[in-house]
């Protein structure tokens, strides 16, 4: 099942899907933190808890934040659900509400199957990165690149891909 209002949004490496090493991002560039920010802003955006646990702003501003968890977290200004049932049939709900999964490895793994687009920036890797957390492989028989734009940043180079289903 496929959401037209749930979006996806990630970094990764473009050889190797890297996204994470040690509940860490492998880079923190300014460049792709402002098109994150310019994506997701005045919309909410949906995280497990050890990414939210590594945001260095907690709750993100200007969004709604959405953490998963099994615990009994609570966070002022945090819609927490205990399972995906529960945050789909949220979604489904709010279909005038922006939602943007936003990580880590297995949060994308469990919702990408119901994600309509995803926003996808690409790093330069010349050699195999060192990481833990890795995006899953894109099936190219079901998602097209709908954009593409180069970055300006140097070293790595950094491409915006813009990615909606086939
Ligand atoms: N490059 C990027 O764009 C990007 C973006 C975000 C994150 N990351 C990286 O990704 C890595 C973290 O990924 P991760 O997979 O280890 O952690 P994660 O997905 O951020 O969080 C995992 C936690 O989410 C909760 N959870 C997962 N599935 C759930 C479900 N179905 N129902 C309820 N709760 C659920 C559990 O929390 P409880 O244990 O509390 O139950 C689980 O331990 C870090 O290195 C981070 O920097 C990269």
């Amino acid at each position: 099942m496929v959401l037209d209002n749930l979006y996806l949004i990630v970094a990764i490496t473009e050889k190797s899907n890297a996204i994470g090493k040690n509940n860490d991002l492998l880079y923190f560039l300014k460049e792709d933190m402002n098109f994150f920010k310019e994506k997701t802003c005045g919309n909410s955006v949906i995280c497990g808890k050890k990414t939210f646990d590594g945001f260095k702003i907690k709750p993100l501003p200007k969004r709604n934040n959405i953490v998963l968890t099994t615990s009994d977290f609570s966070f002022e200004g945090v819609r927490v659900f205990n399972n995906i049932e529960d945050l789909i049939e949220f979604v489904k709900e709010n279909p005038d509400e922006k939602f943007f999964v936003c990580g880590g490895m297995s949060i994308y793994k469990q919702l990408i199957g119901y994600c309509s687009k995803m926003y996808i920036t690409k790093y330069e890797e010349k050699e195999i990165i060192e990481a833990d957390s890795h995006f899953p492989e894109i099936d190219e028989k079901l998602w097209k690149v709908t954009e593409k734009v180069e970055g300006k940043n140097e070293n790595p180079k950094l491409t915006f891909y813009t990615y909606e289903r086939i």
